[in-house]
């Protein structure tokens, strides 16, 4: 039998690492610190309005699945709030009736979720391949310079965060931003200082790409499906 300093000995002599932190890869906070702006000692209630949107986002589920709604409770807990302190993940779990890790558990899986006070307006900056290969690394510098924050930061007065994200799903618009819930796409970075001129100018910029494209159409005209869409029965058997 081996004595406890064996064992440790040939534990120690070991040279893989049994357990480490991870290691941050990542502008956003995933674990809860007790801080000025975040802790149990703030209360947070719902308004009367929104308590009357719970109840409507909790009759689309039927009974026994109202733990569904987490995701637009905690939406609409950060929209009320600006950003998802601790104890208005606490109000939702008590809302539907469940232990507060699973709120933990979904509140920080989503980046969607601001876990520390956020600007008034969140720019989120996506860098994933197309919108790499079409010039972000730009747009994010741009940014970076124009408000004055990095990565991860929010700007003195409160009016600016500044987030890299991964694929907003707008890859054919490529490079867009989306701040708050708009998108910004096919940008160049005259278009980001403009857009964010207006803001601070208390202008709201219009969506939606700022090439001459109105959509996601090919730039330069339409290059398949041209011609007129073929009616009801094409090369169908006549019998059928
Ligand atoms: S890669 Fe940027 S939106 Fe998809």
């Amino acid at each position: 039998m081996l004595s406890l300093n064996k064992i440790a000995k040939c534990l120690l002599s070991n040279s893989r690492t049994f357990q480490t932190s991870a290691a941050v890869k990542h502008d956003a906070l995933y674990n809860h610190r007790d801080t000025k702006e975040d802790n149990l000692d703030i209360k947070f209630k719902f308004t009367d309005d929104n308590k009357k949107r719970i109840d409507a986002i909790l009759a689309i589920y039927p009974e026994g699945h109202k733990r569904a709604a987490m995701i637009p409770l905690l939406d609409l807990a950060q929209r009320q709030h600006g950003w998802l302190p601790i104890s208005a993940m606490h109000a939702v779990a008590d809302i539907l009736n469940l232990p507060k890790m699973r709120v933990y558990e979904v509140a920080t899986f989503y980046t969607m979720f601001m876990r520390k006070p956020t600007g008034k307006y969140h720019v989120q900056v996506c860098t994933t391949t197309p919108c790499w290969l079409r010039g972000s690394d730009d747009v994010l510098s741009c940014l970076k310079k124009k408000l004055n924050i990095g990565v991860g930061e929010t700007s003195k007065d409160g009016q600016w965060t500044l987030s890299e994200v991964e694929c907003l799903g707008a890859c054919v618009n490529a490079p867009m931003v989306q701040i708050n819930d708009d998108y910004y796409e096919d940008l160049s970075t005259k278009d980001m200082e403009s857009i964010v001129d207006d803001l601070k100018n208390g202008k709201t910029p219009t969506p939606g790409p700022r090439s001459t494209r109105y959509a996601s159409e090919p730039i330069n005209g339409l290059t398949s499906l041209k011609e007129e869409p073929y009616g009801p029965g094409f090369q169908v058997r006549p019998d059928l």
